[in-house]
């Protein structure tokens, strides 16, 4: 899998982030198993609660137009106008969204740029995680 073009899409999408508040850009592209690419950005809202992050707003701009089946999700983020200085790393609650819809062999590519970037699974990032079949135990 080309995870360089990922990491590209979801620097485009980082364009896109609405962060009035925070300053700070998140650009997610999240790849069907189909190979369709869905792009994600933060958007904050001035309440704060109702904030989503670019991972969830990826997932479920999918997940609305009847995708299920999930391969990768490239994810990149940072203090914005400039590239990423670090790695951004999903906050708990996408991982639970990622969890989800997704097993644990399920790829999470972290990236600076589209050559620098990590590679790791759904199940390294969450591991002991809670399904469904978990409210039947
Ligand atoms: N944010 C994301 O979009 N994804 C993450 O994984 C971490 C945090 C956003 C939420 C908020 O708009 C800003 O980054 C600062 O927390």
């Amino acid at each position: 899998m080309d995870y360089k073009n990922l990491v590209k899409e979801a620097l485009a999408a980082r364009e896109m982030a609405y962060i009035p508040y925070s300053g700070f850009a998140v650009g997610a592209a999240l790849l069907t198993k189909e190979g369709k690419i869905y792009r994600g950005c933060n958007i904050e809202n001035a309440a704060f609660g109702p904030t989503n992050c670019a991972e969830r707003t990826a997932f479920f701009k999918a997940v609305s137009e009847g995708e299920r089946k999930f391969a990768a999700i490239a994810i990149v983020g940072g203090p914005k106008d400039n590239l990423p200085a670090d790695y951004c790393y999903p906050c708990g609650v996408c991982r639970q969204v990622m969890a989800e819809f997704c097993s644990d062999d399920f790829i999470v590519v972290i990236g600076k740029t589209e050559d620098d970037f990590k590679v790791h699974t759904l199940g390294e990032v969450l591991p002991f995680t809670f399904r469904e079949p978990d409210l039947h135990k």
